[in-house]
């Protein structure tokens, strides 16, 4: 018989989120399983490059200056007590990781090395390996998660919530043999990661095809800003998938965008020029190559110095490819990168179900907005993930009308009826999709291209549990960007071009159709 854990908490997903949680509650001394759909090690966290943002040097740094950049990225959408309380407890929660081994890069023996990034008024971001942060993150929290109780199930598939009267009481899942099982817990955290797969041009792995969100939608959990996925600027134009990524901290190392007769754009583009948030330096990117019908830019990587010691897994991607960063300017262009929306959650993570929890980028927390904040993404795991756990183990049950969970009236979940492999509909793959999704929902998008897409997405009978998860997902981004008439963050309407003050506010999906939800109490604007 398979392993049917009892447990205190059910922990979905290997990445930041899941792992960091999982052991904070097993050193907590409750019961832990973590499920996850390949091996432990599987997530988009290894990817990561350029590292994690934290305000460590406080004669140079502070948290005020780090929220100051969080909100201003953010574009009027962060819920102004999240990102307090990430730029506040994210110091500590990277010692912490600090403590369970991970090693970051040290400018001496006792000084840790900081970059920049985009949107980032000083060099506060913590790197391991050169660009290899999120390897050397999973790294350190594999090896934790494994000296710890906990029970760790691998290549086990979470398919949708167990509800009874209103409550989860953990998941049904299928085991590496594709036998179905329920899994009993008292507390289930979604920490599935995002969606980027949705898009045929990504820089997400194969894995992250929005699982948590479509369960979610399923049991009828609330889910917001979803319309907000992030293109990544520059990824390299190579068919390779996933795209490999050109760290934007190659930029804060003095890579310099150049458009195709060489001239440096983005000065005249952002003061911060090519340290501008990343909405708009992947606009700016994307209205050159639409206007010229041009597949690439170039990042013009020549000035770093000592490129493969301080880039190494950027350098081995060029190297495959052909391509010496060091004498030659490298084609890129904008990929989908990072869902800031998800599932909605109070400050502690808290979902509009009892005993269901989330963090990471599967949540929307209220810290990423309209637009996520360069390298806020590995701490925003690490300190709601903590919460979570802190929040359980503190005897909390439900959630309370904090973060993103203020001013939305959730009505008690229902479930709602989605596609599934049994509807009538075109067999759909998730090329098929994929396609749609990057040709009609892409970083520019109009009124025209995104009634193309749901038209599209209506007719797909999808091929596979994953492809079924990802039409939820594409659906509910779709039908959010067409709701979203204004131009905000890394949603970018052709036809309304400006933002709008009518649209301070999230679309919040409980059930088919997303609703208005003004912000209680809108964060300053750019
Ligand atoms: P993930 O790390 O994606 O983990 C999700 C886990 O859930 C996986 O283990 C997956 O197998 C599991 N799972 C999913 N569905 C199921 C299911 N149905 N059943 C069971 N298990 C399931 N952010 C930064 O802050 N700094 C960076 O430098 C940075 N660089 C990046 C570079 C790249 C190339 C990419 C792709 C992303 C980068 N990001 C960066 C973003 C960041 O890596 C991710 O947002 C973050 O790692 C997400 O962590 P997570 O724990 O939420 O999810
Ligand atoms: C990068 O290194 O450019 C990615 C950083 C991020 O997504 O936060």
């Amino acid at each position: 018989m398979p392993a049917r854990p009892d447990v205190d908490l059910l922990v979905l997903g290997s990445g930041v989120a899941g792992l960091s949680a999982a052991i904070r509650a097993a050193r907590a001394g409750r019961s832990v399983a973590v499920l996850t759909k390949g091996e432990l090690a599987w997530s988009a966290t290894q990817y990561a490059q350029g590292g994690v943002a934290a305000a460590l040097e406080e004669d140079v740094d502070s948290p005020d200056l780090h929220f100051a950049d969080t909100i201003s990225a953010g574009v009027g959408l962060c819920d102004v007590d999240a990102v307090r309380v990430l730029v506040t407890e994210g110091p500590a929660r990277v010692r912490e990781l600090i403590g369970l081994g991970a090693e970051f890069d040290r400018a001496s023996d006792t000084d840790l090395a900081y970059t920049r990034e985009g949107g980032h008024s000083v060099a506060r971001i913590v790197h391991a390996g050169g660009d290899a942060t999120g390897a050397e993150i999973e790294r350190a929290l594999v090896s934790a998660v494994r000296d710890t109780a906990a029970m760790v199930h691998e290549r086990w598939f979470a398919l949708d919530l167990l509800v009874v009267d209103g409550r989860a009481v953990g998941v049904r899942a299928v085991d590496p043999t594709g036998a179905e099982h329920e899994l009993r817990a008292t507390h289930t955290i979604l920490a599935t990661g995002g969606a980027g797969q949705c898009f045929a041009v990504t820089t997400n792995p194969l894995l992250s095809t929005g699982d948590g969100i479509a369960m979610a939608r399923r049991a009828g959990v609330a889910v917001a800003d979803v319309e907000f996925m992030q293109f990544h600027p520059t990824a390299l134009d190579h068919p390779s998938m996933p795209r490999p990524l050109l760290s934007e901290a190659l930029r804060g190392e003095g890579a310099v965008l150049r458009d195709d007769h060489g001239h440096a754009f983005m000065l005249s583009e952002h003061a911060l020029e090519d340290l501008a948030p990343r909405d708009v330096v992947a606009r700016a990117i994307a209205r050159r190559l639409n206007d010229g019908d041009l597949p690439h830019l170039w990042l013009d990587a020549t000035p770093i110095p000592n490129f493969a010691r301080r880039f190494p897994t950027v350098w081995r991607a060029c190297q495959l490819v052909g391509l010496d960063p060091t004498r030659e300017w490298l084609p890129v262009a904008p990929a989908a990168h990072y869902l800031s929306g998800g599932i909605c959650t109070d400050l502690d993570g808290a979902t509009t179900m009892p005993g269901v929890w989330a963090c990471g980028e599967v949540a929307c927390s209220g810290v990423h907005g309209a637009n996520r904040l360069a390298s806020n993404s590995l701490l925003d795991g690490l300190v709601f993930g903590s919460r979570c756990v802190d929040a359980i183990v503190a005897g909390k049950d439900e959630a309370e009308e904090t973060g993103v969970l203020r001013g939305i009236e959730a009505p008690p979940p229902t479930p709602l009826e989605v596609p599934t492999a049994t509807r009538a509909g075109r067999r759909a793959t998730r090329e098929d999709l994929q396609r749609v999704m990057t040709r009609d929902a892409g970083v520019l998008r109009d009124g025209g291209s995104l009634t193309r897409a749901h038209d599209a997405l209506e007719s797909m009978q999808p091929t596979d549990r994953e492809v079924a998860n990802l039409l939820v997902v594409s659906r509910a981004l779709v039908d959010a960007a067409l709701a979203r008439e204004e131009s905000r963050g890394t949603h970018t309407r052709l036809d309304f071009p400006e933002t709008n003050p009518a649209f301070l506010g999230r679309l919040v999906f409980t059930d088919a159709e997303p609703r208005f939800v003004r912000l209680p109490e809108p964060a300053a604007t750019r």
